[in-house]
């Protein structure tokens, strides 16, 4: 296949400086901030777990940003024909775009089905079906919604129309417009639920709980997950930011824009942990991993509070704002792909992607009812989607771009990227970066692949 001839000039792209802002902080923040974050920073030792990811953001995380970032903006075009058009001749880096078109599509299929529990919560909880302080009816509530295989997949069909609906709108119109909106109403849902929590009797304990060092818990698997998480946080690995990068305004300053992303994401989970868990230690529950915390715990935390059937709509709301805009961004790779090289409309390439999702997330889906007994090597195909995205293709993904970067496009073309801002500094800059993509990056991500394809565990 060859790029469409007139693909460049017709490119949307975003239209100034706060929608680049606002969509590239709804790509980054998601579920990973409001359950991911808050349970593994709790369940790894607080503090020095935070410290650990704090270090992986700033070592692998903004790196491979700023680098994603530039390249897109470089090549203006999919990360497929990015990769081509950089580095013509030797090694077929355009594989990294193919791999992250496999990566958005594994992500989407089981993150679409937890987004789907999400959009059903936020139904319950409007409508008063949801409240039990009972965490055993909760816990049954929870599962008579997984286990149902009608309502998994309708309410994934109505989250991935939702979705596409918005990308049919197109870059500017469609994801930009979207998340200038959303990004600030999820702040100040937010802040609100953050603001009320912090005035129940839990919060010292809470507060203890996520900031006070317990150093002894810091294992190298942990230190490990901590990467993990700073990996997904920032939608790198996979050509997303590559994606946006291509819509950057030629005169957005990419370092500047990662790094703002990147605080503004890390005070999400902060605020959202801070949301969640004086809650949780008022009503005397512990705080337990994954879907059970946001799904089980927190209803029956809230039925206890006074207007606790609002603020439960909310957190499901502001969960749903969070999870849109990552969304978005993980189904734009396909769609750019599909446009662009293969010559499709917009929005054919958009439905063509929506019919694969919802081909591909049935099997997501549908892993804890009709397909729950399917676990070929141990695992539901809900559990290998996340395995195989986030500790095989995410990671390969990141080294392989390092990689392209420092020693294959060069630090001059970097640079040029980087210049907005006075030339020496930038030179410094990406020299700075460029040495720490050829050898840093790719080692510690290594790392993190090895652990969790469990080679350091035996
Ligand atoms: N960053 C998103 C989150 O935290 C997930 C994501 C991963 C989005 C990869 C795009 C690409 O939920």
């Amino acid at each position: 296949h060859t790029a469409s001839p007139n693909a460049g000039a017709t490119r949307g792209g975003f239209s100034s400086g706060l929608g680049v802002l606002a969509a590239t902080l709804g790509s980054a923040v998601g579920l990973g901030n409001i359950w991911k974050f808050p349970t593994l920073t709790g369940a790894n030792g607080g503090a020095g777990f935070l410290l650990v990811y704090l270090l992986s953001t700033l070592l692998i995380g903004l790196p491979l940003m700023v680098a994603e970032i530039a390249i897109g903006r470089q090549a203006r075009a999919n990360p497929i024909s990015a990769l081509r058009q950089l580095r013509p001749h030797g090694a077929p880096w355009w594989l990294i775009g193919m791999a992250g078109m496999a990566a958005a599509f594994l992500i989407l299929s089981f993150y679409s089905e937890v987004v789907a529990w999400v959009f059903a919560y936020v139904a319950k909880a409007l409508t008063g079906g949801l409240l039990s302080s009972d965490p055993a009816q909760t816990q049954a509530s929870f599962d008579a919604l997984v286990t149902d295989p009608v309502q998994s997949l309708v309410w994934q069909w109505v989250v991935l129309a939702f979705i596409g609906g918005i990308l049919l709108l197109g870059v500017t119109r469609g994801i930009e417009a979207a998340t200038k909106k959303l990004m600030p109403l999820l702040f100040l849902l937010l802040l609100l639920l953050c603001g009320y929590s912090l005035t129940l009797p839990g919060r010292a304990q809470a507060l203890a709980f996520l900031f006070a060092p317990e150093w002894h818990k810091i294992t190298p698997a942990v230190v490990l997950t901590a990467m993990g998480l700073a990996f997904f946080k920032l939608s790198i690995g996979m050509g997303t930011m590559m994606t946006y990068g291509s819509y950057f305004t030629a005169s957005q300053n990419i370092p500047a824009t990662a790094t703002r992303v990147m605080l503004a994401d890390l005070s999400v989970s902060l605020l959202a942990g801070m949301a969640i868990f004086p809650a949780v230690f008022s009503f005397g529950f512990t705080p337990s991993a994954g879907p059970a915390l946001v799904f089980i715990t927190i209803p029956a935390v809230f039925a206890q509070i006074p207007g606790g059937q609002v603020l439960l709509a909310v957190f499901f709301i502001l969960t749903a704002i969070a999870a849109t805009g990552a969304m978005l961004s993980l189904m734009e790779v396909p769609v750019v792909i599909l446009h662009e090289r293969w010559g499709l409309t917009r929005p054919r390439a958009t439905l063509l992607t929506l019919l694969v999702l919802v081909l591909l997330g049935a099997g997501c889906a549908l892993s804890q009812s009709t397909l729950a007994q399917f676990r070929p090597g141990g695992r539901t195909l809900f559990d290998w989607a996340d395995h195989l995205s986030s500790n095989l293709l995410l990671p390969a993904g990141g080294i392989a771009i390092a990689l392209f970067v420092g020693w294959a496009w060069g630090e001059r073309a970097f640079a040029a990227q980087l210049s907005n801002h006075g030339e020496l500094g930038n030179r410094a800059l990406a020299r700075l970066l460029c040495l720490l993509l050829r050898w840093v990056t790719p080692a510690l991500i290594l790392l993190v692949m090895l652990a969790g394809l469990g080679v350091f565990s035996g």
